[in-house]
Order: structure tokens, then C-alpha cells, then sequence
């Protein structure tokens, strides 16, 4: 199978629905961008050979690729056919099967695709669509069928008349073709619509007319195949994607107390018996190891790295930050480019002050360090070993307090070391 199936992803829209400067495949979901989550079904699906389709702030898009992918650049955004077409000069010499996937489709799963293959392998259709039953079918291209049930054609919302508009079979826009039909028939596509666009759907009207199989399986659930074109159905697609994420983290062993008022990236790695209290906000790139305890009101920012046995507590904000384990700020408070050894107790209301105007600087807690409240801590600054700062304390940058050392008041000055 991996040989013989070809993807093309179209990716080269506006979104005008999305009233954005940004491409609308660049929008996030679960701080990934939706086009992430497509590109990794390709991957999972092990389809070796695929073109992105990019058009509207193309070099953005780029960007955003792995730098092995194929690339076709759509210079007149004319239509779902028009972008088919500017891909398949990049597939020359391929003899198979195309699937064509939509940027905007950030919640397809690859057994829903595989099975699409499957029947269109199995039925050695001309095209295989993959539909779905839709209670509010509004803003979809609808699916027609004939008297004996057979597809014969798909016809677009804005198109649609009165009795077609309650048709609730849809079209996910994801659909297998054999290249070479592809190829012959979508030169043939006119943009006879209200939109003035080339239909790529117009394909299946002509397949029918020329007596060819078209084929369809239906998606078991219908918000899997959701196409996000406004930012309300981006929050809807947020809704799901992050109750994906945490079922998913919860059967691997983490508590989320509330899942309702927990918003977690979709890289989020969480150890085993982890609680995670509500009102909690982990963004991309963040680690948390097995038994802490976070939140309420934790916010943790990319580079936050949790050991084991670490709390954090409410309202707090971590950034770029390693906590060892056993170490504790359990409330309000920032820690910004931060490392911590272990068994630190962070004091309520420590702030460490991270940026100088120009530069991030790191500050450094050793192990069993005791920073009372309401220190702040102007980095770059170290504080050592057991060593502990008074309440209300500003230690300087780069006066770095000794290991066994107390400071306390403004600027922060020692008052008594300990034995050894
Ligand atoms: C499309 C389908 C519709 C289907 C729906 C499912 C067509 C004509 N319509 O409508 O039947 O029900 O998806 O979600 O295919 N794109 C390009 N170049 C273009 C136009 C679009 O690359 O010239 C890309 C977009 O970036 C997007 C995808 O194609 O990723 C779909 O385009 P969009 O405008 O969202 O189509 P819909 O109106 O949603
Ligand atoms: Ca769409």
C-alpha cells in the first residue's frame, strides 16, 4: 500500500472566513498549527510521497514545512481544482492512488483514512469519497445521489437550492482518486459557480456521467471530519482536540481534576499519578514527571521542565524553566529562565526577575535552597545550596549568595552562615 498512495495537501487558502492576516492553516489548535496535525496523519499513514499546495502568504506556510516536503505554489487561489492541478506536475511518474486532504481538517485520524484507502482499493473505483451525516449540514458541499442510491455528484452550499440544502450527507473534501483519471478530468473542470472557483468536487458529476464507480464510506463521527473555516468552529475544534489530549493523558495515569477549566498542548508529556488541578494552562513544549501536583491557576509556559514530586501551586507562572524534584512553589509567583536543584521551597510571592531590557538571564536555586516570601531575585543570580533569603529580600544580579548563607533586606545582605 505505502507505494502506491500519493497525498495531496491543500493548504494554500486565505480563510477569508477567518478575518486574519495569518494563513488559516496556521491557526493553532492546541498550540499547534492545524496544518501540524495533517502532515503528522501523512506520517502516521507512512504515505512517503506528498505535496503541500500553499498559496496565500506562501513563504509563512513554508516555513512552517519540514524542509523535505514537496511544495507547490498556487499563484491564483482559483479553487480546490486549480490547487489539485499545480500539485500533480510534482507527482509525475507516479501510477496510483492520490488522496486529497485539506489543511483545514485538523481532526482526521488515520484509521478513518486507512479505511478509505482500503475501500477504494478493494472497489477499484474511479474515486472514493469519504462522507458523513451532518444534523447541521450549513456551509458543506452536499452529496447527490441517483434513484438507485448511486453518487453522481456533489454540489456546494452556496449552490445548493432549496431541496439540496437539506441533503445532511456531506462532503469531508477527503477523497481517493486513481492520478491518472485525476489527471485527464480536472482539466475539464469549469468555475460555472456562484463562487467563480474550479470545483475540484465537479469531478464527480463527470465520472458519473461517464459511467465510472464513484464510491464512499461514511465517517463513524461526524466532528472528526470538521473543516474549521471561522474562528468559531476553531474553538470547537480546540473543544474536542483537548478532550482528546486529556482522555488520553488521563488513561495513561494522570488526574485532571476538572477537564472542563484545564487547557493542555497537545505535546504536553505528564507522568503517572500527576495531578493537574483546574484552571490550569500548559502550553507547548512543557514536561512534567510523574506524582507532582500543579494548579489550581498554574500556568506553565514552553520550557518548563518538571521532575518528579514537584508542586507547583496557585497562580504561578513558569517559563523556560527545570525544577528538580521534591521542590515546591505552591504559590503566586514567577519563575522565568530558571533552574532549580532539588527540595527548593520557593516562598509565596517570588518573582525572579529575568529580563533586564535586553537579555533573558538565568537564575540559579540549588538544592534545598529556602527563598522566603517575597523575595525577588534579579538574575543572572545564584543562590546556594541550603542556602536561604529573609522575606522581602532583593537579591542584585550577580551577587550570588553562598552556599549554608542567609541574606535578607535590600539589596539582600548576608547575616549569618552555618556551620558545616
Ligand atoms: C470544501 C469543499 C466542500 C466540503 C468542505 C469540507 C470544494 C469546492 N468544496 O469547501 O464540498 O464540504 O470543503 O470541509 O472543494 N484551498 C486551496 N486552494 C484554493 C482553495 C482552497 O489550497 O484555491 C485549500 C484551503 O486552504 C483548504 C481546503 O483547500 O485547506 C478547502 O478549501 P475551503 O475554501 O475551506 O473549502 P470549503 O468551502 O470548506
Ligand atoms: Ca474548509
Amino acid at each position: 500500500m505505502k507505494n502506491s498512495i500519493a497525498a495531496i495537501i491543500l493548504a494554500a487558502g486565505k480563510g477569508e472566513r477567518m478575518k486574519s492576516d495569518k494563513p488559516k492553516v496556521l491557526h493553532e489548535v492546541a498550540c499547534r498549527p492545524m496544518l501540524g496535525y495533517v502532515l503528522d496523519l501523512v506520517k502516521q499513514l507512512r504515505i512517503k510521497r506528498y505535496v503541500v499546495v500553499v498559496g496565500y502568504q506562501y513563504q509563512q506556510v513554508k516555513a512552517f514545512l519540514p524542509a523535505s516536503a514537496s511544495v507547490a505554489i498556487q499563484r491564483n487561489i482559483l479553487g480546490t481544482a486549480d490547487a489539485v492541478k499545480q500539485a500533480l506536475p510534482l507527482l509525475s511518474g507516479f501510477r496510483g492512488t492520490v488522496i486529497v486532504l485539506y489543511g483545514d481538517n485538523p481532526l482526521l485520524k488515520p484509521d478513518t483514512v486507512k479505511k478509505l484507502i482500503a475501500h477504494h482499493t478493494e472497489t477499484k473505483a474511479a474515486a472514493t469519497l469519504l462522507t458523513a451525516q451532518m444534523d447541521k449540514p450549513d456551509g458543506y458541499g452536499r452529496i447527490l445521489r441517483d434513484s438507485y442510491d448511486v453518487i453522481c455528484g456533489i454540489v456546494e452550499d452556496k449552490d445548493a437550492d432549496e431541496y439540496q440544502k437539506t441533503i445532511k450527507e456531506i462532503n469531508t473534501g477527503i477523497l481517493c482518486f486513481e492520478r491518472e483519471k485525476l489527471a485527464r478530468y480536472i482539466k475539464r473542470i469549469k468555475p460555472n459557480n456562484a463562487k467563480k472557483e474550479y470545483y475540484l468536487t465537479d469531478i464527480i458529476e463527470m465520472l458519473y456521467k461517464d459511467e465510472y464507480v464513484v464510491e464512499s464510506i461514511k465517517a463513524d463521527d461526524p466532528k472528526e471530519v470538521m473543516g474549521v473555516n471561522s474562528r468559531v468552529e476553531l474553538a470547537y475544534a480546540n473543544k474536542i482536540m483537548q478532550q482528546r489530549i486529556q482522555e488520553n493523558l488521563m488513561k495513561n495515569g494522570v488526574t485532571i481534576v476538572d477537564p472542563d477549566s484545564t487547557f493542555i498542548s497537545w505535546d504536553a508529556k505528564i507522568g503517572t499519578d500527576t495531578v493537574i488541578y483546574p484552571f490550569t494552562v500548559i502550553e507547548k513544549d512543557v514536561k512534567i514527571g510523574s506524582h507532582c501536583s500543579v494548579g489550581p491557576f498554574a500556568r506553565l509556559r514552553p520550557g518548563t521542565r518538571l521532575d518528579d514530586f514537584v508542586t507547583v501551586g496557585n497562580f504561578i507562572e513558569i517559563s523556560r524553566t527545570k525544577i528538580a524534584s521534591g521542590s515546591r512553589a505552591k504559590h503566586f509567583g514567577f519563575l522565568g529562565d530558571a533552574r532549580l536543584g532539588h527540595s527548593v521551597n520557593i516562598g509565596a510571592g517570588t518573582v525572579t526577575a529575568n529580563y533586564d531590557g535586553k537579555h533573558k538571564n538565568t537564575t540559579i536555586i540549588k538544592d534545598k535552597a529556602f527563598i522566603g516570601s517575597d523575595t525577588v531575585l534579579v538574575a543572572p543570580v545564584v543562590v546556594g545550596k541550603q542556602a536561604r533569603t529573609g522575606a522581602g529580600s532583593v537579591v542584585t544580579r550577580n551577587k550570588n549568595v553562598d552556599d549554608f548563607t542567609t541574606v535578607v533586606g535590600v539589596p539582600a545582605k548576608p547575616i549569618k552562615t552555618k556551620m558545616r
